[in-house]
């Protein structure tokens, strides 16, 4: 089993120039062999609601269905760094809210952190969260909860202007408490200019190799849809074909009568038709 990090040690991870992996993890299983694997930050993504539970955005996902699968996460990884992502509608209605719903990922799925979307506007909860006990990091440029204000999905941060609001945004995450800063779809330097403007890690998602650490979609990562990528996905391996070859082989096999063989099967008393009188 790895040593549990800390909000120290992964901040420490930047002085030291060490890069930080983080990757979404939204059942036991899954996290179980995400932290055999030694990544350093399991994030328990509201892209649960796309990824996991069928809905078409991120906004549909309940503070209730967080909890449920971040608790799942860490029953599987008990030793894991382990973040909850607030979900649309839980800290925007104002501090209190806010520290309501933070304080169920720490005490009701034992979570070491929460994650929540924003700039300007989220700094004075953050403040409050943090001074509440609640460990948080900061997430700016596409922010999938708010996508439709941004355009949809696309890259952010791509003019002086915007790029100028994300810098001071950062700024002002880091100032309010924010222990470290997911970077979404950006400019690869402005990604670069915000990792060394700011001293708590950057983790980038689309936003180039300079960023202190890289999260990704662990699904995305596996290759688990053959629909849409986005661009800056790398699929390490490619599951979905894998699933669905090994699917009909076991469809093939029932259908013909050739699983469960002997191998499979349990055997009993060879005249157990002749004791049961049948
Ligand atoms: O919900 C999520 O999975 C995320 C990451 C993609 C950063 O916020």
């Amino acid at each position: 089993m790895h040593k549990r990090k800390t909000v120290a040690g992964i901040k420490g991870m930047k002085k030291a120039g060490e890069k930080i992996t983080m990757l979404t993890a939204y059942d036991a299983a899954m996290a179980a062999m995400l932290a055999e694997a030694d990544v350093d930050v399991l994030l328990v993504g509201d892209s649960l609601g796309m990824v996991v539970l069928g809905y078409d955005s991120t906004v549909p996902v309940t503070m209730d269905e967080m909890i449920h699968h971040a608790s799942a996460v860490r029953r599987g990884a008990p030793a894991a760094f382990v973040v909850g992502d607030m979900p649309f509608g839980s800290y925007q209605s104002g501090k209190r809210d806010a520290i309501l719903n933070g304080g169920r990922f720490l005490k009701e799925a034992g979570c070491d952190a929460v994650k929540l979307e924003g700039g300007l506007e989220v700094c004075t909860t953050v403040t409050a969260l943090v001074q509440a006990g609640i460990a948080v990091i900061g997430h700016i440029g596409l922010t999938p909860q708010t996508a439709t204000q941004l355009g949809g999905y696309k890259v952010q941060g791509r003019d002086v202007e915007s790029a100028h609001k994300l810098v001071e945004e950062a700024r002002a995450l880091e100032k309010a408490g924010a222990f470290a800063l997911v970077l979404e779809c950006l400019p690869d330097e402005l990604g670069r200019i915000l990792t060394e403007e700011i001293s708590i890690p950057t983790i980038g998602i689309g936003a180039g190799v300079h960023c202190d650490g890289q999260v990704l979609v662990t699904h995305d990562l596996l290759g688990m849809f053959d629909t849409f990528i986005p661009s800056f996905v790398k699929s390490y391996c490619k599951l979905a074909p894998t699933i669905k070859d090994a699917v009909a082989e076991y469809n093939r096999e029932v259908r013909s009568g050739t699983y469960p063989d002997k191998e499979h099967s349990f055997s009993s008393e060879s005249n157990l038709r002749e004791l049961l009188g049948s």
